[in-house]
């Protein structure tokens, strides 16, 4: 199975995504979590990206295909994958096809997550994450059961994003809207577009997505 979730910053994608690996069984590949790994190592990617990710806009398409063609070499994608905030613009919509085009294998959905613009810079503003296992949190809405302790792998270090604050959110809607919302059109027309309701609660975006995926 290789699915795409596609959907502008704080639509869901990554809490999604880390439900599914499970039930599908597949990984989920994060351009965003790469890259914020390669800052984290000050690798020479790391380096190029770093300002243009805390500004909020778009690394270049050549850094990013080529990071996602090394992985998906990965012996952990041979059964598919989930691929979250990838791709982000026309060239790479390209490039992931001829990646696949060259391993014989289809994209089977793209999802879109549909969610209203003041929703998501309400869900940005609070989110924090646990810094062991990837678990998204929000400090209203989606609290961790325990106070400070992590609900899926109980570690108690949590981190917040530099670019998850107003100001550089809307830079990243409008690089949602001019660069990445034309891949809605280029995947209608493909026949593999689907969306969901990224406004419902989060359970409840699961099963649609479950719905779409389980056919
Ligand atoms: P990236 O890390 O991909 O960030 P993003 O697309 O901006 O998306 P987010 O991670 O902010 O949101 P999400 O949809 O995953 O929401 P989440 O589940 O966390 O990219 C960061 C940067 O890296 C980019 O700006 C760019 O610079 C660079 N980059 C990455 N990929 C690139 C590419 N392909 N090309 C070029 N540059 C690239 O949820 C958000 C919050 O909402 C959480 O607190 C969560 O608990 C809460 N929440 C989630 N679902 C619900 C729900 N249903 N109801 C209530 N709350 C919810
Ligand atoms: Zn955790």
């Amino acid at each position: 199975m290789i699915l795409i979730l596609l959907g502008p910053p704080g639509a869901g994608k990554g809490t999604q995504a880390h439900r599914l690996i499970e039930r599908l069984g597949i990984p989920q590949l994060s351009t965003g979590d790469m890259l914020r790994a390669a800052v984290a190592a000050q690798s020479e990617v790391g380096k190029q990206a770093k300002a243009v990710m805390d500004a909020g806009n778009l690394v270049s398409d050549d850094i990013v295909n080529a990071i996602v063609s090394e992985r998906i070499d990965q012996p952990d994608c041979a059964n598919g994958f989930i691929l979250d905030g990838y791709p982000r613009t026309l060239v790479q919509a390209d490039a992931v096809e001829a990646m696949l085009d060259a391993k014989g294998l289809a994209l089977d959905h793209v999802i879109e997550m549909r969610v209203d613009d003041d929703v998501l810079v309400k869900r940005v503003s609070g989110r924090f994450t646990c810094a062991k296992c990837g678990a998204v949190y929000h400090d209203e809405d989606r609290k961790p059961k325990v106070d400070g302790v992590c609900d899926v792998c109980q570690s108690t270090e949590f981190k917040r994003r530099p670019d998850d604050n107003a100001e550089t959110m809307r830079t990243r809607l409008r690089s949602y809207y001019k660069d990445t919302s034309p891949l809605v059109g280029y995947y209608h027309c493909k026949g593999t577009l689907r969306w969901v309701d990224g406004m419902q609660d989060v359970d409840a975006v699961t099963q649609s997505i479950e719905r779409i995926v389980n056919g």
